[in-house]
This record gives structure tokens, sequence and C-alpha cells, in this order.
């Protein structure tokens, strides 16, 4: 917020330029694995080179609980904060709060991925720019698969049953802690994007169809549905109920389960050198639900918005730019291993190299299924929590997943009105 005189690094170039300021700047994120690691050091490199300081502000893992912190602060038009690191489904529901985007990225938008600058976009105004994309990717054992004989799963019904078969044969052989299948199964965001792969894959539809319509309550998203409850306290641990991202990277990580489904970051991070599972697994696109059906993968990602409270907007953009530019994108992409947004850093010779899952993902990243954010406008939130209600409660043994299927379509239709 505050502003003073530039001194030190950037001394020369106010002197060639004339008047400069530096300003202190605050950006908010919430990170999971190296994130904000790689975050602080860009930044120190943006201070370096302009003079200004940015103080990282932290938030909790949960996208969910993010949003609800974001919204107090966006209320009260706050200034304290001038960058927003936004998750993909949040521009329709926050847009007013930020400036416009589009015009300070003319020269550099042909960079971009179209759908990413597309997801920001409403009413005409970008919201964010694009940091990061994210499709999930099945992750798998390969080790464990050759051990006992089994072929990587290609349907939920066959995963299950290899799941269950290798820890079973484990845990014969001693290896008490090993799971078959760790994914988000707690009650918040990371839920509903896991619950959509289950349905759309099963032929179920959409949580809210392109168009507004309402068609969640039938037969073949409860049989999705149902299949994910089986799971829980058999090839996952009961305590899936409250993991998020983290808690399944950690037991994949560490050696413990046949299968993860998991956004991109847990590749680089599971092929650490500190990880239990280096060299020992390998990743898939998520299972179809059989019967002809395809493979579906939610649409993640984080973009940068300038908040119109910032008192610091001119520089707020700048730092949107640098952080985004084409070196930080691909140092992201190598050691982050998140899908960049910039079209050439997919086929950066260096980043196939270091990191070969980003142009092995490219084309799951763009065929990736958005949530019904865009359909729903500034009622998502609620629809959301209204679906991964439905889906906890049924994988909590709450009622029969058509129970709660057909309280769900109920609640969304009231939620609805007479439009979205
Ligand atoms: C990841 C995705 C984000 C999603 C969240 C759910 O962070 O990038 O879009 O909402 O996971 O937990």
């Amino acid at each position: 917020m505050t502003r003073l005189p530039i001194i030190g690094a950037a001394l020369a170039a106010t002197l060639l330029t004339g008047v400069a300021w530096a300003a202190d700047l605050t950006i908010v994120h919430g990170s999971v694995g190296r994130d904000q690691e790689i975050l602080r050091s860009q930044l120190d490199k943006f201070e370096a080179e302009t003079g200004h300081k940015v103080t990282i502000v932290s938030m909790p893992e949960s996208t969910t609980d993010q949003f609800g912190q974001y919204k107090l602060w966006l209320a009260a038009q706050s200034s304290d904060i001038d960058v927003y690191r936004l998750d993909v489904i949040w521009a329709p529901q926050i847009a007013t709060h930020f400036i416009d985007l589009m015009p300070h990225i003319e020269d550099i938008k042909a960079d971009y991925v179209p759908a990413a600058l597309e997801s920001q976009m409403v009413d005409g105004k970008l919201v964010g720019l694009p940091m990061f994309l994210g499709a999930p990717a099945l992750y798998y054992r390969q080790d464990l698969l050759d051990k006992h004989g089994e072929a990587v799963p290609a349907t939920w019904q066959e995963m299950t049953a290899t799941a269950k078969k290798i820890m079973e044969a484990e845990r014969a052989e001693g290896n008490d802690d090993m799971w078959g299948f760790v994914f988000q199964g707690a009650a918040y965001e990371g839920l509903t994007c896991n619950a959509q792969e289950w349905i759309v894959s099963f032929g179920g539809g959409r949580i809210v169809e392109n168009d507004g319509t309402i068609a969640i309550n039938n037969p073949k998203a409860a049989e999705a549905i149902t299949l994910a409850a089986s799971w829980v306290g058999d090839i996952a641990p009961a305590g899936v109920l409250n993991y998020k991202e983290e808690d399944a990277r950690g037991v994949f990580q560490s050696g413990n389960a046949v299968f993860m489904r998991n956004w991109n970051y847990a590749y680089a991070l599971a092929a650490g050198d500190d990880s239990a599972v280096k060299g020992k697994f390998g990743v898939t696109t998520l299972p179809t639900g059989g019967d002809g059906t395809s493979s579906a993968a939610t649409l993640g990602g984080w973009h940068l918005g300038v908040s119109k409270y910032s008192e610091n907007q001119d520089e707020a953009i700048e730092l949107v730019r640098f952080l985004n530019n084409y070196e930080n994108q691909k140092e992201r992409a190598i050691v982050t291993s998140r899908p960049p947004t910039l079209n050439a850093v997919y086929t950066d010779v260096d980043v196939a190299r270091e990191q070969e899952f980003i142009p092995l993902w490219k084309p799951v990243v763009d065929n990736a299924l958005p949530r019904p954010s865009a359909a729903t406008k500034r009622k998502y939130n609620e629809v959301s929590s209204e679906f991964w209600t439905a889906v906890h409660n049924t994988m909590s043994g709450n009622g029969t997943a058509e129970e709660n299927l057909a309280i769900l379509e109920a609640k969304l239709k009231r939620l609805k009105g007479s439009a979205w």
C-alpha cells in the first residue's frame, strides 16, 4: 500500500526514467506442495528488478476456505491486498471487485491458451490473468501392478477390482498400511471436482448443464456415486471423507496407496528425490465408466487478479505480467509440474526434457471439463456446496445416492428459481 521513493537496486533506473516510486505490494494465495517456495523466489527477482516489495499473505489449502476469506476482504473493499490468486471457477462471482486486465495484456494475449483466457472473461472483462491450469490424473504404482500381474485400469470398475486385489495381497504380506485408492473426499470444492469426474464419466451429465438445466437426478449419476461410496472403508481409508489434495498425496507419496486421483502438482513431488515412490509410479487419464463412456478430468487452475481497491494498480499489473512471463511459467512447469497458460511453454525443449508430464498432459488439459460456474453465475458456490453435500452424505452412509440426488435436484431447482 505505501509508496517510498526508490532506493538501492532500482536507483539507476530511477535516474534514467525520472520520478519513480517503490510500492509495497501484497499478494494473497493458497498453496500446496512447492507453490509458495517458487512464488517467493520469483517475487525476489521482481523486487530486484523493480525496487518494489511484495509480501505474501498465505491462505489455507482448501479453495473453499480461501473463497470465504476473500469475500470478506472484497466486501469490505479492503486495500490491504493488491493481487489475489483466484481459482478458475470464481470469476463470475467476484468480477465486480477486480479491474479489467484486458487493456493491459493486448500485446501478449495471443500467446495464451485461448480457453484459459476465455474462462476468466465476464461481461467482456478479463478478471484474472491465467497463471497455471489443472487437469487431474490417475496416479498408479507401476511396480505393484507388475508385481501382481495387473494392467493399468481403464474403467472405474477395473480400478476398484485392481485396487482391492493389490491392497489385500500387500496386506497379506505384512504391508498393513497399504490402501487401494486415495482421492479428495472432504466436504469442499475438491469433492465437487472428483464427483463431477465420476458422474460425467458414467454418462450422468453435468451438475448443471451448460444451458442451465438441472438433470443431475438420473440413474447414471446414482450408479457413479454408489460405486464411489463403496470405496470408503474398503479400498480407501474411512478418513478419505476428510481428505484434501495434500492428504491424498501424503499417503501415495509415502508408498501407501496403489492409486491416487490428484492434480498435476503432485507429479513433480512424487518424482522427487525424497519421495518413496520415485521411479515406481506412472500417470494415466482418469478411468471411464465403462460401456463406451469417456474419461473426464475437471478443469482446475489459478489466475491472478488485481483488486479494484488496490492503491498500487499499475505496479500490481506489472507484477501479474511478470509472474506469468515465459521464464516464470517455464520454471513453474519444470519445478512444480503445473501446466502453463502460455502455449509456447508446452513445446519448450527444456520443459520436455525436465518435466515430461507437461507435454504429455497437454491434450488432457485442452479437453478438461469446466465446472458449471459460467452457467450458474453468481450462485456457483451454493450449487457446488449442495452438490458436494449430496455426495458426501452418500459416501458417509447418510442416505442412498438416489435419495440424495433427489434432494439435490429439489435444492438446485429452488436455488435457480426462474433463472440462474
Ligand atoms: C485445485 C484446482 C482448483 C480446484 C481445487 C479443488 O486447486 O486448481 O480449480 O477448485 O483444486 O480442491
